[in-house]
């Protein structure tokens, strides 16, 4: 069963398509939007494993391959979201001759979806988009919301813009073949979901989802991003609230050179660290930071951050949200409920410190 949900942003709305099987069905969707001149943009990864079901799908709607689409098949990695990268997109458009009438489909992880999205904003000034994405962290977060982005030697993300696409394609099956440690990161996020906003999902995230759960999950998860996308498109306010956990968490993957842990990885610690700051200073409830331990625990992430607060505090203080000392971080009052509290960076420092020793 497919579900649709519209985010509504005015003239830049567009539906988010979920659904177990989905697959088949992506060659009908982008047909409709656009019936030539499309380019798949995807990773070796993904093209090995679904390159003839994806061909398979356009074929039967009625798009050539040569003549109405070809795939631009980048090599797997987080290095391909860079300038290079971006330049071996528009190369490969311009030897496709992409009009700007044409489309760009982003078939991959977030890696494909943020620098696809980017190429797109770009190319002749904008030409459309559709993000069709595979891991479950792009599913439940990065597809949806229009934030694209290329790294620079300088840092992560900094050059960007936001754009939004003009569909979501996501089937929740191709989550399933994702290396374990993909799947988990992705779990870390939708973990966030229901610790900032439902408790019903996050009381439902007892064990690995099976196929028709996992499709639920998913859609549930769309559905708040969007709400928060719809309510603040341009982040500046409430849209933070997504970021329960990261501010810690980015601290966390730097340290470890963005290779000790993935983003999740890094997330799952920040929540844990998030939940019992709030607890020590009073600002949420005893006993959420145990729950939210466990249940990342169960999804087989880590809880306790290697770093002491004098290496990741300094790097915290650096994080573009945060200036003159004070530190702007997302608490929960409780299991589905999020707030953003400001705090002084040596307050943040003392709490840390007492971190582990009981009250
Ligand atoms: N735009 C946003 O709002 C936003 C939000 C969160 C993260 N991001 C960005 O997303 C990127 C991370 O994305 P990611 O976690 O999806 O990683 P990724 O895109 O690097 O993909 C991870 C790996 O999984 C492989 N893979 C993808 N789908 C697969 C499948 N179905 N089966 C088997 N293998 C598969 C890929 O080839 C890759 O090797 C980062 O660059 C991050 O900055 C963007
Ligand atoms: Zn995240």
């Amino acid at each position: 069963m497919t579900m649709t949900q519209r985010v509504g942003l005015g003239a830049n709305s567009y539906d988010i398509l979920t659904g177990s099987g989905l697959l088949r069905d992506f060659g009908t969707h982008i047909a409709a939007l656009c019936g030539s001149g499309v380019a798949v943009v995807t990773d070796s990864n993904l093209w090995t494993r679904y390159g003839r079901a994806f061909a398979a799908s356009m074929e039967s709607a009625g798009l050539s391959a040569g003549s109405d689409w070809a795939p631009v098949i980048l090599d797997p990695g987080e290095h391909n979201k860079s300038l290079d990268g971006l330049g071996r997109l528009y190369s490969a458009f311009a030897a496709m001759k992409l009009r700007r009438g044409g489309l760009v489909a982003a078939f991959g992880g977030g890696v494909v979806g943020d620098l696809s999205g980017m190429a797109a904003a770009t190319w002749m000034r904008g030409v459309r988009y559709v993000q069709i994405p595979t891991t479950l962290l792009a599913q439940v977060d990065s597809s949806v919301g229009g934030k694209t982005a290329i790294n620079l030697d300088e840092g992560k993300n900094l050059a960007g813009v936001f754009y939004q696409p003009s569909l979501v394609l996501i089937d929740t099956d191709l989550p399933q073949t994702l290396p374990e440690r993909e799947f988990r990161s992705g779990m870390a996020e939708v973990i966030k979901y229901g610790a900032i906003r439902s408790k019903p999902l996050f009381d439902r995230l007892t064990g690995r989802p099976d196929t028709a759960a996992l499709a639920e999950i998913v859609a549930q998860c769309c559905r708040i991003k969007s709400e928060f996308v719809e309510r603040d498109e341009l982040d500046t306010g409430e849209r933070m609230l997504l970021n329960f956990g990261h501010s810690f968490g980015h601290a966390i993957e730097k340290l470890g050179g963005y290779r000790r842990y993935n983003h999740g990885e890094a997330v799952a610690m920040g929540m844990a660290l998030a939940a019992e700051t709030g607890e020590k200073i009073g600002l949420t409830a005893v006993g959420n930071a145990a729950r939210i331990k466990e249940v990342l625990e169960i999804h087989g992430l880590d809880t306790a951050c290697p770093y002491e607060p004098e290496a990741l505090l300094p790097q915290m203080e650096l994080d573009k949200k945060n200036e003159n000392g004070q530190i702007r971080l997302v608490l929960i009052q409780e299991i589905g409920t999020a707030f953003v509290h400001t705090i002084q960076l040596n307050e943040l420092g003392n709490c840390l410190q007492r971190r582990g020793i009981p009250k």
